[in-house]
């Protein structure tokens, strides 16, 4: 999943906190980190609108302030640190306002937040937010509300999500939750528990349900969604002890992928992460077949080592990832792809980053997530290795990394103009509201006059000019999936 790191409360410009009237009880929540917190969050506020919250976007007016929250690299924690100093001096006006901790760092503190730190109402972990209306309810007495329990079967898939600051045209269906594979860097793991996957049945009801209230974009999201697998309920790991008829019937993604798309043949699919390691010919070969598949892959890498691939416990040299590149391109000769990038892991050489220099070369991404490595407590990496890259190495490795994405994004960017290409619109451009904003199938920002079209339209628009990040064109007419 991509990071929203930097602009928390906003997701492709959209502003994740708006009102959503309801009951007399007020609620304000923000949200930090992978679009999965985000996704969780419309589902906090789903279970709390059941108990009389409304939300809104007014701190100062909330009974009720909960942030959720990310623990991926240190930064993450000290941005929501600072978040709830805020919190604590509103409410230091407002005594009857409740603050709690949702997510990753409630997972990885659990009761550190009440007894050493006092400076929360609530601590509530990643898979106990169905427990959110009793834990409420023992704040209301004056009680400590902590609930950190991991759950082997938690996917909340009968919760309907109250979609928050949405734009009515593209929405996030959470399809697996946790994560089994313990790259040694990764604190998602301890976080968020072991890999599920939820019911098709439910991922297509809430498909379903969302293209009838009129969304046309779905992102399908999980740690991993590769790995995706349905036996009838349980954890991944305990597939080899299902019945031969839950192996007979199995649905794994490539199928849940083909249900999906052909439920909704006019609904764009996109999906985030895939795992190199775990991502089958079968999977693009899906992708290929149908149209509405978004032709767009984030495929994290970390680096282009084998030795430090080896060393993050990433299961997949750099020749088998490059093998997976040809792959794709000669099945989808158009898709975009997308990298994580982790520069200055524990004994990075500048061979090491040359390699990951050169990986880029040979892959040319399309955009890329780049960050310097973070040492997390409880990780293997944290546990077992020496943090010994100096902090001005990894900056400047970083930074290469960078501009060697900006020069790739731009060759990318180039390779679009003069083609015709579909696009959905999401709304205004950021930068007038005379201009339309919407994505290609790459998922490229394309910009262009609005005339006669509304948003959530499909156009065929034609590509003009271009910068590194965005496509500029005209719109000739209303695309193939206009219905
Ligand atoms: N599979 C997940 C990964 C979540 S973490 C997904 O859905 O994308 C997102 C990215 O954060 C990772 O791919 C990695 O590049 C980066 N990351 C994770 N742990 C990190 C750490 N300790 N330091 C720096 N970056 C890290
Ligand atoms: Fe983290 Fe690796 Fe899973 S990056 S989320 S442990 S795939």
């Amino acid at each position: 999943m991509n990071e929203v790191e930097k602009n928390p409360n906003k997701y492709n410009g959209e502003t994740l906190n708006v009102e959503n009237k309801g009951g007399d009880r007020k609620l304000y929540i923000e949200s930090y980190g992978c679009q999965m917190n985000f996704s969780d969050s419309e589902i906090v506020a789903s279970i709390l609108s059941k108990e009389g919250f409304s939300t809104t976007t007014i701190l100062e007016e909330a009974d009720l302030v909960l942030v959720n929250t990310c623990s991926i690299r240190e930064k993450a924690e000290q941005t929501v640190r600072k978040r709830l100093e805020t919190f604590n001096a509103v409410k230091s006006k407002k005594p009857d306002m409740k603050v709690g901790v949702l997510g990753c760092m409630a997972e990885r503190l659990k009761h550190q937040f009440l007894e050493e730190e006092k400076i929360v109402d609530m601590v509530v972990g990643p898979d106990a937010y169905k427990d959110l209306p009793s834990l409420v309810g023992k704040v209301d007495e004056g009680r400590e509300a902590v609930n950190v329990i991991l759950s082997k079967e938690e996917t909340y898939g009968d919760i309907a999500p109250v979609r928050l600051g949405s734009n009515g045209v593209t929405a996030f269906v959470s399809i697996t939750r946790g994560c089994d594979n313990m790259c040694t860097f990764c604190v998602v793991p301890f976080t968020r528990g072991r890999e599920r996957s939820r019911d098709p049945e439910s991922i297509l009801k809430e498909v379903n349900d969302l293209w009838d209230t009129g969304f046309k974009e779905i992102t399908l999201l999980g740690q991993n969604v590769d790995s995706y697998l349905w036996y009838g309920g349980g954890l991944k790991k305990d597939f080899e002890k299902a019945s031969k008829m839950q192996k007979a019937t199995a649905v794994n993604f490539a199928d849940l992928l083909t249900l999906v798309a052909e439920a909704q043949p006019n609904m764009r699919i996109r999906f985030s992460t895939s795992n190199p390691q775990d991502m089958t010919l079968d999977v693009i070969e899906v992708m290929a077949k149908y149209d509405n598949i978004c032709k767009y892959i984030h495929l994290p890498v970390q680096s282009g080592s084998d030795r430090i691939l080896k060393k993050m416990n990433r299961l997949h040299t750099r020749e088998e990832y490059m093998r997976l590149i040809d792959n794709i391109r000669s099945i989808i000769p158009d898709c975009g792809i997308s990298q994580d990038m982790i520069a200055g892991f524990p004994t990075e050489t500048e061979e090491d980053h040359q390699d990951t220099l050169s990986l880029m070369e040979y892959v040319k991404y399309d955009f890329g997530f780049m960050f310097a490595y973070s040492e997390r407590p409880g990780t293997l990496a944290g546990r077992k290795f020496e943090d010994d890259i100096p902090e001005e190495v990894k900056k400047r490795r970083l930074n290469e990394i960078i501009q060697m994405q900006q020069k790739h994004a731009l060759y990318r960017t180039q390779s679009h103009v003069g083609k015709t290409e579909e696009v959905l619109i999401e709304g205004d451009s950021k930068k007038s509201d005379q201009h339309w904003m919407g994505r290609n199938s790459q998922n490229t920002v394309v910009v262009f006059e609005k005339e006669h079209y509304q948003i959530g339209d499909y156009v065929n628009v034609k590509i003009e000019d271009c910068t590194s990040a965005t496509l500029l064109g005209k719109a000739v007419e209303y695309g193939a999936h206009q219905s």
